[in-house]
């Protein structure tokens, strides 16, 4: 008989048993290899190739942001393998908090789970700052001005319509698109398979047309220098710069991570859910790169500082106006798969920690008609349209991109603890290469993890901080496992 890991409950590493799953029991399987690539690039693609693409290459990489993406995509791809292990042996609603939970215990999990904070709701945000740009710059193009002052941060300088310049107030248009999907996630979605492949269809039309009607449009001197040399300060170009921006444009590979919680829902598990993640990584990695190489190529990269919309600058210098206005439909409709992922995969974590007695039971109260965690719902609702409304997109993308490779680093890390604990439990699907993959994966992202800014990792510390204070205040005392004391 495989040997579970023993749950301790005395001490802070408390660890639940691994067959602790009862949430997610008689979920239909029904999902093979291509709904789940389809899945994976339907949750992937967005804010992170449409505006933080340009906000790298402008302020660290220049046209080497391409680069940047395979370097991105190389860290992502073991984290991925690691979450294909973990999530055939633990396969439950809560993705990497539940995992930790198992295998390191209640003080980590906690942590975790209150640092995928940053990776769903800061996440959240982050797109909805770049869907408010590019909806601006649809109606812009239609002739109506939304006041300048009300689509932007109070950090982040606007042009007037008198030619004057000022800062902004709040992203009004960004927090609307919080509030909206908030609203539909109350109400209850379960986005169908069919409602997802049209998306992923849109969603790379949007890229083979950018790519396509674009090449004419590129101006080969864009790319002289390919690496611009440093300025002098880590980061700012040069090799430095390139790795900063992977950790800006990681952002843009979050979501295939998503599919480890269907594992249940998989028709064979340890054949698909591999196929799924690094098929979609796959997919996305090579659309990025192509994506990126003919947008810097269009655009000169000193051009695409700060702004939030690039894609809209190079392609309206096409003149092409249908495809002005069709690609930024496309893009904007696109941004919803995945915000609803995002939201909604904050609102199961918290689900998970609240069920476990870790945070209170409001965030897994279920609305008696529509039997969805409403509260949660609005509770992130507020919480994620204050950041869109008042935070600069490349602050949230940043904050998103180092909570998300610390979620992975701990996944990483988790796949060597369990292989100790439990060496023969049943493993759906088991990395070859022994440790080889994991280390891999850990290293990959604590690099890319170190290339962020100072003040980001500052930001870190400050709301796991912060978390620590709320889990001894509160989640010590009243979590499930402490009755057992
Ligand atoms: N990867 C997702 C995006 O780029 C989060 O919008």
């Amino acid at each position: 008989m495989p040997q579970p890991p023993r749950p301790s409950s005395s001490s802070l590493f408390r660890r639940k048993p691994m067959d602790a799953a009862p949430e997610d029991s008689g979920l239909k399987r029904v999902l093979g290899p291509a709904t789940l690539v389809a899945l994976g690039v339907g949750a992937t693609i967005g804010a992170g190739l449409f505006s933080l693409t340009g906000i790298a290459a402008g302020d660290n990489a220049g046209p080497a942001v391409t680069l940047s993406y395979i370097i991105a995509a190389i860290a992502c791809g073991f984290a991925g393998l690691c979450y294909s292990e973990l999530a055939g042996m633990i396969p439950v609603a809560g993705s990497a908090y539940s995992y930790a939970y198992v295998t390191m215990g209640e003080l980590i999990a906690w942590i975790i789970g209150w640092d995928l904070v940053l990776e769903y709701a800061v996440g959240a945000a982050t797109v909805s700052v770049s869907w408010s740009g590019y909806v601006t710059s649809l109606l812009a193009g239609w002739g109506i001005h939304l006041p300048a002052r009300f689509t932007a941060s109070p950090f982040q300088t606007v042009h007037l319509a008198d030619g004057s310049t000022a800062s902004g107030i709040a992203n009004v248009p960004a927090a609307f698109i919080i509030i909206l999907v908030s609203l539909l996630l109350i109400r209850g979605t379960s986005a169908s398979a069919k409602v997802n492949a049209v998306i992923v269809a849109l969603k790379l039309s949007v890229i083979a047309a950018f790519i396509g009607f674009g090449i004419p449009w590129i101006d080969t001197a864009n790319y002289h220098p390919f690496i611009p040399p440093n300025e002098g300060t880590f980061g700012h170009f040069g090799f430095s710069g390139v790795m900063r921006a992977a950790g800006t444009i990681f952002f843009a590979y979050i979501g295939f991570d998503a599919l480890s919680t269907a594992a249940q829902e998989t028709r064979n598990p340890k054949r698909d859910i591999p196929i799924g993640i690094l098929g979609s990584l796959a997919i996305c990695a090579l659309a990025y790169v192509t994506f990126s190489f003919v947008l810097t190529g269009i655009v000169n990269y000193a051009d695409m500082a700060g702004d939030p919309a690039p894609v809209a600058t190079a392609i309206d210098r096409t003149h092409i106006t249908w495809l002005q206005i069709a690609i930024k439909f496309g893009i904007i409709g696109g941004f919803t798969s995945v915000l609803l992922m995002l939201l909604l995969g904050q609102s199961r974590v918290f689900f998970a920690m609240s069920r476990d007695g870790l945070l209170p039971a409001l965030f897994s109260r279920t609305h008696a008609r529509f039997h969805t965690p409403w509260l949660s719902n609005l509770f992130f609702m507020v919480l994620t349209g204050l950041l869109a409304a008042f935070l600069p997109i490349a602050e949230l993308g940043h904050m998103t991109s180092i909570g998300t490779l610390l979620a992975f680093i701990i996944v990483c890390v988790g796949v060597l603890v369990l292989r100790r604990q439990a060496p023969d439990a049943e493993r759906k699907f088991r990395v070859a290469g022994g440790p080889i993959i994991p280390l891999a994966g850990i290293l990959s992202c604590l690099v890319v993890m170190v290339s962020l800014d100072g003040l980001t990792w500052l930001r870190l510390f400050v709301w796991l901080g912060i978390g620590l204070g709320v889990y001894f205040l509160y989640g010590r005392q009243k979590s499930r496992l402490a009755g057992a004391d």
